[in-house]
């Protein structure tokens, strides 16, 4: 892979397997002059992606990889990191991509490999975070941007936004307010890369020089 961003130019691959609403929020931050990120690529591994289509109607190249079609984990995440490298880029950015990466697969792209997950990590690792929250009697939940590492849903992370949970919240309803969150701090986290702002270390992620707390930088939902 291609060395860290020269600013003002980074190259981004951005990994789906649905919606892309993450992805979407990434294109109009682009589009709006707020991110000096290129999306080089969107690949899927379903061909039904709705991102497939929300990438085409902005102009960037799509690539379906169909990981039924592969023997192994293995073999489906060689033939990826392949298609990514094609592109050269110096970010890879999982956007719901709904596939466990191999160890060498995380290895091969490390400091350059960005996830957003739906809960405040540490918390909530895994599925089904929203109901987990609220079944847990939580007054918070929110989504974490964060550096992928071989641990799932583990890695130094970036930012965090974090929201009240409020008398009568469902899965639904409080997915939808996390949704936005997600939004808001995905193409922020990507903007800071892009800059060369963020970065990996041995000790973890760092934002303007400066080493990050665990929760990262910690936004609230009013935060402006
Ligand atoms: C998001 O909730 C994200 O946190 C999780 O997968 C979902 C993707 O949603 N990793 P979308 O496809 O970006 O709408």
């Amino acid at each position: 892979m291609p060395a860290a961003c020269q600013p003002p130019t980074c190259k981004v691959v951005v990994l789906i397997s649905g919606s892309g609403s993450n992805l979407q929020a990434l294109i109009d931050s682009i589009a709006a002059g707020e991110n000096p990120a290129t999306i080089a690529a969107v690949i899927s591994n379903r061909s039904d992606a709705y991102g497939l289509q929300r990438a085409q109607a902005a102009g960037i190249s799509t690539l379906v990889l169909d990981h039924k079609a592969f023997s192994d984990r293995v073999a489906f995440d060689q033939a990826l990191a392949a298609a990514i490298d094609g592109f050269e880029p110096q970010l890879v950015v999982l956007a719901g991509f709904m596939r466990i990466l191999s160890g060498d697969f995380v290895r091969h792209y490390q400091g350059r490999l960005l996830n957003i997950h739906p809960s405040l990590l540490p918390k909530y690792k895994g599925m089904h975070t929203h109901q987990r929250a609220i079944d847990d009697g939580e007054q918070e939940h929110g989504c974490s941007v964060h550096f992928v590492t071989e641990e799932l849903d583990g890695g130094p992370l970036v930012v965090q936004a974090v929201l009240p949970i409020v008398a009568g919240d469902t899965a639904e309803s409080l997915a939808q307010r996390v949704h936005v969150q997600e939004h808001r701090i995905y193409p922020q986290a990507v903007s800071w890369f892009a800059q060369g702002r963020v970065s990996l270390h041995a000790q973890g992620a760092s934002l303007d020089g400066q080493l990050l707390p665990a929760s990262g930088k910690v936004l609230h939902a009013l935060d402006g």
